[in-house]
């Protein structure tokens, strides 16, 4: 089989890919590792940035979005026991939309299979060949068993943080950067009408904890547990139990309901430089990862591919490689920004099992200043909301 571009993975990243090409009349074919049950019903990521929701609207994917989709004009910092709002719209005049990622997710397959060219899922023992010659090459075993062959002009390694294209890259041929945390996030999706209309970021002595949510009937709740916990350790009562004492603020009631699914994620910042080898280009969590904090990860995912379809299109198109050329350089740009913001957030708003009372202070501190002053207001609240495209 011959296409233009290889696509491995069908999250975020490889399906906007995808469409984006598409609209540009470029072909791609995108090789799934699991099935379309598991990619479309995978709880993660619910915030998007403005950008973010200005692109799949301009790309014709977002009808859905438009009206399911719940546009937020601020967040809360909940420290001291009680909230500090951070208004979005009066300090940046821009808004967040929370919109599940697999409802994303779900929008863009249900493009593909109209674009006539749906995913392959279920591929298993998918390699990358000749990544340093104008014909890169794909392999991989179909859902029934039979071997298979992509042979490409280019490769989008789209298969986020576990896949198998950024191990392809040799080593010594790129850079890793990576830190970790000393904790990790449980998450439950609970069956319970959100029980705040926005997001509340809490800094509590027992540890951080987030009320999020999916719709006006699902609330998604977050706390902050040791980087090895066993989700066996957490039945449904004990996360309530900690979700009251951490969230508890005067005038607030935390609404309790049946818990859908619940999981652990460790935290973790890491990034490969640069984003490509030979006609190899990675996009997503396959080139970086941020902690959870920020909100960051699919948007930034989306921006990389928004910038690889232009650069592939002037490839594909005009036969230009500079777009190609500069693309790491490019995306590195607002990857760097993102993983700071991340870390920062991350940073103010966790317990730190070995900090003194002197790093508490400073984390109190600093998260008073945040709500307090006009411009550490808008610092947060601009990159939260995604700073414009350069
Ligand atoms: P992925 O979504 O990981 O997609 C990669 C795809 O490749 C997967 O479908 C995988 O099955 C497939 N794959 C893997 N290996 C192979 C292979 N060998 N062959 C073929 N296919 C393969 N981000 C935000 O922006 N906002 C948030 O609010 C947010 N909250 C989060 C909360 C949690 C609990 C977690 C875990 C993450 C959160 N994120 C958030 C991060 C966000 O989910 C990721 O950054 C995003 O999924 C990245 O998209 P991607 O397409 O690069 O990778
Ligand atoms: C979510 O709703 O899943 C969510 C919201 C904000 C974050 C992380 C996750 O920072």
């Amino acid at each position: 089989m011959r296409t233009q571009v290889g696509i491995v993975g069908a999250g975020p990243a490889g399906l906007v890919l995808a469409h984006l090409l598409h609209l540009d009349g470029i072909d791609s074919v995108v090789l799934e590792a699991r099935s379309r049950e598991y990619v479309e019903r995978r709880v993660r990521a619910g915030v998007l940035e403005q950008p973010t929701v200005e692109l799949l609207r301009a790309a014709g994917v977002a009808d859905r979005l438009d009206r399911e989709g719940l546009v937020h004009h601020g967040i809360s910092l909940r420290f001291d026991g009680s909230d500090h709002r951070i208004a979005f719209d009066e300090l940046t005049g821009r808004s967040i939309a929370v919109y599940g990622q697999q409802e994303v997710v779900k929008d863009l397959i249900a493009a593909r299979f109209v674009a006539g060219a749906p995913p392959l899922f279920d591929v298993s023992d998918v390699a990358v060949h000749d990544l340093t010659t104008e014909s890169p090459r794909i392999s991989f075993r179909t859902a029934d068993g039979s071997h298979g062959e992509l042979i490409c002009d280019v490769i989008a390694g789209c298969d986020g943080f576990h896949g198998i294209t950024r191990d392809a890259i040799p080593a010594g041929a790129a850079t890793v950067y990576e830190h970790t945390y000393p904790f990790a996030w449980l998450g439950i999706l609970a069956e319970a009408p959100p029980s705040h209309s926005e997001l509340i970021y809490t800094y509590h002595e027992r540890g951080f904890a987030l009320h999020s949510m999916r719709s006006p009937r699902v609330t998604r709740l977050y706390l902050q547990v040791a980087p090895d916990e066993e989700i066996a350790a957490w039945p449904d009562e004990r996360i309530w139990a900690e979700l009251h004492l951490r969230l508890h603020a005067d005038g607030f009631t935390l609404t309790e309901g049946a818990v859908l699914e619940k999981g652990i994620t460790g935290m973790r910042s890491f990034v490969v430089e640069p984003m490509r080898y030979g006609r190899l280009f990675l996009a997503g969590d396959a080139a970086h990862i941020v902690p959870p904090t920020g909100a960051k990860g699919m948007n930034l995912a989306i921006a990389d591919v928004r910038r690889l379809s232009a650069a592939l299109a002037a490839l594909l198109r005009e036969r230009r490689t500079d777009l190609l050329d500069s693309y790491s350089d490019a995306c590195l740009r607002r990857v760097w920004r993102a993983e700071h913001f991340s870390w920062w957030m991350t940073s103010m708003l966790h317990r730190f099992a070995d900090a003194d009372p002197f790093q508490q202070r400073l984390q109190l501190s600093q998260l008073r200043y945040t709500a307090s002053s006009r411009p550490a207001a808008t610092s947060l609240a601009e990159n939260y909301v995604g700073l414009p495209w350069e």
